[in-house]
């Protein structure tokens, strides 16, 4: 380095100290204590991480009533880390029923997700994932097997060195000093190659690392006609947003597609990567320096098209609802008459709302007989005409595959209105989109939910399991999948269990947002063997943390409304051995795995009579003896099916 060079970087970093973005310079020693004569430590930025178990994530302002918050840095395969860990394993024990968080951080990124999970699995203490280095860089972190305590009234650091024993603790969250050995000296080094090049930060061009991520993963929404509250369409403008930007990458809120960037591969993928989080945080945390060449968003004039698939091949207006201001609007389910006179394949379809604010979801489906009255329930609907959720984009199918709507008949609806403060008039439409006349697409799409009425959700609980699953009775493949829960969903996750009994993750959404739902489609359609399990597991947060929470101190059931809750992951998968030509008929069997997969929480194929709880669950344990036939102490799935033909109470919402 030049020293000119060596000016320029200590300039740069000086600068960005100032800008009072940068770490903890001022926190440093084995032990702090408020007492002590300490330059104003800085408040920790919020940030919010998945931890390894894919299982949730943790925001580090979620825990604004903890007595403290106890971070361990960690990283696999550092003795001194593994020697942290169970001290800190201890600590929890011993400082149980005091309020206080203990968590572990891995910023290593010579960790991989599975090993990370792999680790977590030895304890009970959930380590977070920290791929992108932003919470380590802001804590400061230069070594694992380091204890890192935040006083949650504000969010400075209170204490960094080896974990400290209970009575220690104690005095930290009091406020007094401690004295700790300074045995934290023996972790090991984590890389941040980043933060080493930190005097460089002022130098990531806006033209051309940074704009090019704005049009790729925000423009979408945020120009003229779209859904975003402002305009990300030139320099000046993301300038002005720079430090809302920086706080809603960083807690992972924007952009609002909620999969986890260490699963899976999507189309129409939102996600931004760990490096391109990196490049925004640091560019702003640089002061966002306009730097040289040409403003590419400003070259180009951004509006949302009136129907993003382009010009529907006909458009169906959803009968005109008025929601009123408040209250709780039961669901409606009116129907229109089917106005095509001949058969036709769909190939997509995207729902134009109207109240976008009052209108929480719209399932629509096709009904070979015009219903009597004006209402029309979706039990007896055919194929999917399309559906939107909060957040949700245009359902596509893939190239060669349709859905089949007869002529005639009708189109039935089920729609959800939530008040929202002012009374709002719905007009919302569906426009759909045909294969050309005459052409008649190879192969079926399907669909199916994975579902649990039977989910019991207890008052406070901060993440609550609940699971359920299908059994694929023959070859398919899966295209996507829509997870669905209420207020209270904190995580979902969706795995496949292959009847060898290996297990993969397909999806996971660690912090599920009831304002964004939307299918997740797969780059590449997942292939499930026959007798696989398709397996989703939510928790839910029923707590005073969850700020969406109506009610903390209810026991939650399923139920419509979003204040009850619902475990609902959306299918759409084809029957490999299916053609259109050649139609198939698998999905009872696939819907009645359901029954079998609500109860078996220990997933052996069979239902215990411990593992019948639940509303429904309770309902069926008197006649546990009588439905097991075979007497062999379990329901097996020919047992359940005798069940549902003799009428037992049917599961299905
Ligand atoms: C799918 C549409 C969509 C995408 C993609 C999207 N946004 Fe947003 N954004 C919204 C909507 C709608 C809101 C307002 C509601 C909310 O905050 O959830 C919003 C809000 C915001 C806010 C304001 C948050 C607040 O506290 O009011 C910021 C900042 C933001 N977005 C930045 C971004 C950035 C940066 C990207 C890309 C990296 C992005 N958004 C991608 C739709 C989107």
């Amino acid at each position: 380095m030049t020293k000119s060079k060596m000016f320029m970087a200590g300039a740069a970093t000086a600068a960005l100290l100032a800008l009072g973005y940068v770490g903890f310079a001022s926190v440093s020693g084995a032990a702090l204590a408020a007492g002590d004569a300490q330059p104003m430590a800085k408040r920790v930025d919020n940030f919010r991480l998945a931890s390894a178990d894919l299982n949730g994530a943790y925001e580090l302002y979620r825990m604004s009533d903890a007595s403290a918050v106890v971070f361990l840095t960690q990283a696999n395969g550092c003795a001194a880390s593994a020697g942290a860990a169970q001290d800190l394993a201890k600590l929890k024990t011993a400082y149980a029923g005091k309020g206080a968080e203990f968590l572990m951080l891995n910023s290593n990124l010579k960790d991989t997700v599975d090993a990370m999970a792999a680790e977590q699995a030895k304890g009970s203490i959930p380590i977070l994932m920290d791929r992108n280095q932003l919470a380590g860089e802001s804590l400061n972190v230069t070594k694992s097997g380091e204890a890192i305590v935040i006083n949650p009234k504000t969010w400075q650091i209170v204490y960094r060195g080896a974990v400290p024993t209970a009575a220690q603790l104690d005095d930290i969250v009091a406020g007094k000093a401690v004295k700790v050995a300074a045995k934290a000296s023996g972790g090991c080094t984590i890389d941040f190659p980043a933060r080493a090049k930190m005097a460089d930060f002022t130098k990531i061009s806006y033209a051309k690392e940074v704009a090019p991520i704005i049009e790729a993963k925000c423009i979408n929404c945020h120009q003229a006609g779209s859904i975003g509250p402002m305009e990300l369409t030139s320099y000046d403008k993301v300038k002005g947003f720079a430090p809302m930007i920086r706080e809603v990458v960083r807690t992972s809120r924007m952009p609002p597609y909620m999969a986890d960037p260490s699963v899976g591969h999507f189309q129409r993928d939102e996600r931004l990567s760990p490096e391109q989080v990196k490049t925004l945080v640091h560019w702003i945390e640089a002061g966002a320096p306009r730097g040289d060449g040409a403003d590419p968003l400003a070259a180009v004039k951004h509006v949302a098209p009136d129907w993003p698939l382009g010009k529907p091949d006909i458009i169906l207006d959803i009968p005109a609802y008025t929601i009123p201001a408040s209250g709780v609007v039961d669901y409606q389910r009116p129907w229109i008459k089917n106005p095509l006179t001949e058969a036709r394949w769909l190939r997509a379809s995207t729902i134009k709302v109207g109240a976008r604010q009052g209108v929480h979801h719209i399932l629509t489906g096709y009904l070979k007989d015009v219903p009597t009255g004006n209402q029309a329930n979706e039990s007896q609907w055919g194929s999917s005409t399309g559906k939107y959720a909060v957040g949700a984009e245009s359902e596509i199918n893939p190239k060669d595959i349709g859905v089949y709507l007869p002529a005639g008949g009708a189109i039935g609806f089920q729609n959800h209105y939530t008040p929202y403060g002012k009374e709002a008039v719905d007009k919302s439409q569906i426009g759909l989109y045909f294969y050309p006349k005459g052409e008649t697409p190879s192969m079926v799409m399907h669909n199916s939910p994975i579902v649990n009425a039977n989910i019991e959700i207890p008052p406070g609980e901060e993440r609550y399991k609940q699971q359920a699953y299908l059994v694929f009775p023959k070859d398919a493949l899966l295209y996507s999948a829509f997870p669905h829960a209420h207020y209270r969903g904190e995580s979902s996750k969706l795995e496949i269990i292959y009847p060898n009994g290996e297990r993969k993750v397909l999806l996971s959404l660690p912090k599920y947002d009831f304002n964004w739902q939307r299918d997740y489609d797969f780059a590449e359609p997942v292939k499930i063997p026959a007798g696989s399990k398709l397996l989703a597991t939510y928790t839910y947060n029923n707590s005073k943390r969850n700020p969406a929470n109506p009610d903390p101190k209810r026991t939650v059931p399923w139920g419509d409304q979003s204040f009850d809750e619902m475990l609902f992951t959306y299918l759409r998968y084809r029957w490999t051995d299916e053609t259109s030509a050649k139609p198939v008929d698998y999905d009872i069997a696939l819907k009645n795995s359901g029954m079998l997969g609500m109860f078996d929480t220990n997933l052996d194929g069979k239902i215990q009579e411990s593992e019948l709880t639940g509303p429904i669950g309770r309902q069926m344990k008197p006649a546990f003896a009588m439905l097991d036939a075979n007497k062999d102490g379990a329901l097996d799935p020919a047992e359940m099916a005798k069940m549902n033909q003799g009428g037992g109470r049917q599961a299905r919402n």
